[in-house]
């Protein structure tokens, strides 16, 4: 178990308390928080079953809350009967119509709004613009666009019709895509030509165009992309009868489209995310269970009121722009601002004037981020009004407190407690963060789980650990917003999430690391997995060194994570060359020019996002006698850790001593 954590620094810490104005208007205080926990533990499935009778609008009630006889294949509400997009829509129609829904500000600072009747409206007529080219319940349609209020009525029209959306974020490169598409056996793509992002143009269409061109049309063949035409005065490449503008799906389209009723385990979505493998899995989310987490969330933890201005500032293509972007903000009827671009353009306080102009209440946003913006200075900030906040969120990696104390004291002028929300994918939904009306604040640790969800750290063989000791994150008890499984891999979803070897598979397991201090605090130390963890972007390590190996130089690479200032981890390859361009003759100009084509590799086959930090060049790799790259050793030694373990049982223990920076 790696122990990345410093066990003074998680044992002295400072607890700053929650202030008497937070707590007295708070949505969870301390007697309901006391209620909601000791429900949940006395009686699981009433617990879940009263939320999701209360929170969500069915068409038809379900009799039967948790039906667990498949185990770990758990179905939730299954025959209850709703739609997504009209418990996001329609059930706000008649007490807030004319609330704003969104409000989109472009990279260009242009600022556009949206009601709850006029998102209702474009739904609906996207929907029948789907529908009237042939998209049906169960289909999967790709959702390749810009952060905008078009990516939310394609997600939602595509829930409103039953279909199933995958959206792929626009960082990532054709080949990507194109993997993507074909794993999903997606038939209808929609994207936009071009959009602007700090000021550089990204043309998403001509990659979905390079993405076709590598798809073998006897595997499989895309009917219909639709495309967005954000920015006119491209020339984009149209193809007749399968290229459709957006404006011409929707003319003339009924402003009138009755959901779909589906069951609550209906697949809603499909999100790709890297893990041990070489290809990304596809998580499945089904319908019920999902919306409930995202509703649930956005009360407790977020403390949503009607009066708030919320801002998460994911992007759509990760699962935190689904949750608090595309579902949970509107499922709750919540005012929300989206934005097209980046903190830091066309000015470094890009962020803080958005907070000020739009009367910001909730801002949810990542450690990495907070970080950039730190290195511009106080005085960025400082010269904004940001008194509209009261409360904060981080999400993505672990916070460091020195990040935090800046984000609690200048941004939130020490009255905002901060919501630092350990979540995945997988989950769906916020898993383990303070309550805000209620629990005291650490800085870096995301505090305990919220009510209903049974999160413990356990040794392999199931025991507790005692605070201090690391062990794995693992959740007991199923919950509704968790993935249902891997799509087309039933088997991998098990060996992964609930594997025999730890506890004998009968917990989801996190695949996190972390640790409980003296007062019972969680402290997440990091992935046991290979997978990295680069600005909040999950990146799989394999993922990496199979690019990295496509360079006909390359023979073999282990790529590592090594401590990053601003991303919270690097990206690390130790690359070894083949014999005929062995690293002796290496001159540092050949080094540059193979970094150089190897991260050009890793852009088209993954995205630039994956590009290498740092490479070295090495004679051999460590490796067990079996053939294993022995990849702690490697994470010991981009940390300048002292190598603790037995080195003995090494194929070639020499080549230690090569391998050192
Ligand atoms: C990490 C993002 C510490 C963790 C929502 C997890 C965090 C992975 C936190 C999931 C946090 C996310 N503190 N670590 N508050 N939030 N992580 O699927 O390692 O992109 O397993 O979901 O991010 O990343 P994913």
């Amino acid at each position: 178990m790696p122990s990345l954590a410093n066990d003074n620094f998680i044992n002295n810490h400072t607890t700053y308390s929650i202030t008497t104005s937070f707590i007295n208007q708070a949505n969870i205080n301390q007697v309901k928080f006391d209620e909601l926990n000791q429900k949940a533990h006395n009686n699981y499935e009433e617990f879940w079953g009263e939320l999701a009778h209360t929170k969500i609008s069915w068409h038809k009630p379900f009799t039967t809350t948790l039906n667990n006889t498949k185990a770990p294949f758990y179905k939730w509400f299954e025959d209850g009967v709703l739609n997504v997009s009209y418990n996001c829509l329609d059930r706000h129609l008649r007490s807030k119509a004319h609330k704003t829904a969104i409000i989109f500000e472009a990279d260009d600072g242009a600022i556009t709004k949206i009601t709850y009747q006029e998102l209702h409206t474009k739904v609906c007529q996207f929907a029948n613009g789907l529908k009237s080219i042939g998209v049906k319940s169960g289909d999967r349609v790709i959702v390749y666009m810009n952060n905008s209020i078009e990516a939310i009525i394609a997600m939602q029209s595509i829930a409103r019709i039953g279909a199933i959306h995958s959206v792929v974020f626009g960082g990532f490169s054709s080949i990507a895509l194109a993997d993507r598409i074909i794993d999903a056996k997606a038939e209808y793509i929609i994207t936009v030509n071009g959009y602007h992002r700090g000021g550089k143009l990204i043309e998403l269409k001509k990659m979905v165009d390079e993405a076709l061109i590598n798809i073998d049309k006897n595997i499989h063949q895309i009917k219909h992309t639709i495309i967005h035409n954000r920015t006119p005065d491209l020339n984009t490449k149209i193809t007749p009868h399968q290229d459709i503008w957006w404006n011409d799906v929707v003319d003339n389209q009924d402003k009138e489209c009755i959901p779909e009723w589906v069951t609550s385990e209906h697949p809603l979505f499909i999100l790709y995310t890297s893990g041990s493998t070489g290809k990304p899995k596809g998580i499945l989310h089904t319908s019920g269970g999902y919306l409930l987490g995202t509703i649930v969330t956005m009360e407790w933890v977020f403390d949503y009121k009607d009066t708030d201005c919320y801002w998460c500032t994911a992007d759509v293509g990760w699962i935190t722009g689904h949750s608090y972007i595309c579902y949970g903000p509107l499922a709750v009827g919540a005012t929300q601002v989206i934005f097209e671009g980046i903190p830091t353009y066309p000015s470094a306080d890009r962020f803080w004037q958005m907070i000020e102009r739009h009367k910001v209440t909730t801002f949810y946003t990542a450690p990495t981020a907070i970080r950039n913006l730190i290195k511009l200075g106080a005085t960025l900030p400082k010269n904004h009004n940001l008194s509209s906040l009261r409360l904060l969120g981080s999400v993505g990696e672990p916070i460091n407190p020195e990040a935090w104390k800046w984000y609690y004291e200048v941004v939130g002028n020490s009255k905002c407690p901060i919501v630092d929300t350990w979540w995945q994918t997988e989950t769906g939904c916020n898993m383990l963060s303070p309550i805000p009306g209620v629990q005291a604040l650490k800085p870096g640790s995301c505090v305990s789980p919220i009510p209903g969800i049974m999160a413990v750290i356990i040794d392999e063989n199931g025991n507790s650990i005692k605070p201090g000791e690391s062990g794995y994150l693992v959740i007991t008890k199923p919950f509704p917003s968790q993935l249902r499984t891997i799509w087309n891999a039933d088997d991998k979803f098990i060996k992964t999430y609930y594997p025999q070897d730890i506890a004998d598979g009968r917990y989801y397991i996190a695949g996190d690391s972390a640790q409980l201090d003296t007062d019972g605090y969680f402290w997440i130390l990091g992935r046991i997995d290979d997978v990295l963890n680069v600005s909040g972007h999950r990146l799989g390590t394999m993922e990496i060194e199979s690019a990295i190996t496509m360079h006909p130089s390359i023979a073999e690479a282990a790529v590592v994570g090594k401590p990053h200032a601003i991303k919270g981890e690097g990206i690390f390859a130790f690359v070894v060359c083949k014999k005929d361009s062995s690293i002796k003759d290496l001159s540092q100009d050949d080094k540059t020019t193979l970094t150089n084509q190897i991260n050009a590799i890793i852009s088209k086959e993954i995205g630039a996002i994956a590009k290498i930090d740092e490479i070295k060049f090495v004679e051999g790799l460590p490796k067990t006698r079996s053939g294993k790259i022995m990849r702690r050793l490697l994470r010991n030694i981009v940390r300048g850790e002292e190598i603790t373990q037995d080195i003995s049982t090494l194929e070639n223990p020499a080549i230690i001593n090569t391998l050192k920076l």
